[in-house]
């Protein structure tokens, strides 16, 4: 495949500077990723604030230090959607660390603290404390009101942000209405404040046209409580429901919507819900959308395969942005393979996934101008690819979008708007409750040994990191 991004597509280079041509042997593309990846390294904050020291220590060294604490973390998450309060939560944390076998002290401590309700209610506080300190760094705000100021902050440094409406795997059909209502009220009050927000250029343009400034992303999970995997259809047309009139408002406004994917359960009905709203009448010449494509899934070539196609056959204004990720449900996953005695759908070998994740990203490039691509990574070498693949395409720095999660990738962000790429930052807003799963997710992928941001805090040497997987 070749990049049909022409050269009367291209606009000054974002970072304004001289750059040399890049050539696209292997030999010249790893030598432009070394390049681009020392370059922004050295743009990291100084001094740089460690990605892990955004997680709560005490925490970190419980999840990362056992396997049946990050499974029982994870299966915790199961029920958090049905705990109303704080309280909840704790009694139900506590009692799945009860089931651990030889639970390390502090833990066998709190177990017997929530045995009564007054030790719960401490034990809740407790808990509370902890992880509203680390709620803090990844949940830009209770409500889109209170996270406007942060938002604008980071446009005004040059970074551009997706607001991700926290709540996923609805229970009742209110639940799933009230979520909707949050999602437009969300489209509505950003629409609002963003038109008074300062021009950035390289945030709102690519060679494509315009891009929205307010970006909203949703949980299909959220949308409906009748997703289920054997009958894919009945959430698909349940969140149809409430997904349409959303899509319908964005367009109105000129806002950008993206639906997440999730767990592998769902991705089917998420997948064909939204190619199927898209393809209407209404919805061809807008919104601006988006999806996400899991380089951990040992299939995402032949899904790539498939919205490609989809792509091609229904040309839309503008072009869908497939932002493509590792994955974030790999504990997960796992699990439930384990579980049902399913082969395992990820890969669990990281260079197999960071190799993927690579070949994704030179395809997505190629396929432009039918997408747009954001390529959302914390690891420096993924994304010095893809801005080395991108520039010996022929393309300009700014027809790439790059994205990283508010709390993890705060230092590569700045490095990137410093550069002058186009980076947009995923900022969590709404409730602890409705983040808790949120962030046992990024508990669970970043206490990972094999977490690249776990290397670089370690100090794992540049040339290390920047090898090809
Ligand atoms: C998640 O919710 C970032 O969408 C990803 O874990």
């Amino acid at each position: 495949m070749t990049a049909r991004i022409v050269a009367t597509h291209r606009t000054p280079s974002a970072s304004g500077r001289y750059r040399p041509a890049v050539g696209s042997t292997s030999e010249q593309i790893e030598a432009e990723v070394h390049r681009v990846g020392a370059e922004l390294a050295d743009a990291f904050p100084s001094p740089a604030r460690h990605p892990m020291k955004a997680l709560d220590a005490r925490a970190m060294e419980l999840a990362a230090a056992d396997l049946e604490i990050r499974a029982a973390l994870f299966r915790f998450v199961d029920v958090v959607p049905a705990c109303r309060s704080m309280d909840d939560l704790a009694r139900h944390l506590a009692g799945f660390l009860d089931e651990l076998p030889d639970g390390p002290p502090p833990v066998l401590a709190a177990i017997k603290v929530a045995d009564t309700r007054a030790g719960r209610a401490a034990l809740g506080a407790a808990a509370a404390a902890g992880v509203k300190h680390m709620a803090h760094r990844f949940i830009v705000g209770e409500t889109p009101g209170t996270a406007v100021p942060v938002l604008r902050r980071l446009w005004a440094r040059g970074i551009a942000s997706s607001v991700d409406l926290l709540g996923e795997a609805t229970v009742t059909e209110p639940e799933a209405d009230a979520y909707a209502a949050r999602c437009a009220d969300a489209l509505r009050s950003l629409s609002a404040a963003t038109a008074r927000w300062p021009e950035r250029p390289t945030l709102e343009r690519d060679g494509s046209g315009g891009l929205a400034r307010a970006n909203v992303s949703v949980k299909v999970s959220a949308l409906t409580p009748l997703l289920r995997p054997d009958a894919p259809e009945l959430g698909e047309r349940d969140a149809a429901r409430r997904l349409a009139p959303l899509l319908r408002e964005a367009k109105a406004l000129g806002a950008h919507v993206h639906i997440d994917t999730e767990s592998l359960d769902s991705r089917e009905a998420v997948l064909g819900l939204v190619l199927a709203l898209l393809t209407q009448e209404e919805f061809r010449d807008g919104p601006s959308t988006g999806i996400v494509l899991q380089a951990y899934m040992r299939d995402s070539p032949e899904q790539l395969d498939q919205i490609l196609e989809w792509a091609s056959a229904h040309e839309r204004t503008p072009p869908p942005v497939i932002r493509l990720v590792k994955g974030a449900y790999w504990d997960h996953e796992v699990a439930e393979a384990g579980q049902h005695g399913w082969p395992v759908p990820v890969f669990e070998v990281k260079a197999e996934c960071d190799r993927n994740f690579e070949a994704l990203t030179r395809r997505l490039l190629a396929a432009r101008p039918t997408v747009r691509v954001a390529i959302a990574s914390h690891n420096l070498r993924s994304v010095a690819h893809a801005i080395a693949v991108n520039r010996s395409s022929g393309a300009d720095d700014g027809d790439l979008e790059l994205q990283v999660l508010r709390g993890l990738g705060d230092d590569l962000q700045d490095a990137l708007a410093a550069r002058g790429f186009r980076v947009r930052t995923y900022c969590p807003v709404g409730d602890l409750v409705a983040g808790m799963a949120y962030l046992v997710r990024r508990l669970l992928e970043n206490t990972s040994n094999e977490s690249f941001l776990h290397a670089q805090a370690s100090g794992v040497p540049l040339d290390e990191l920047l090898a090809p997987p």
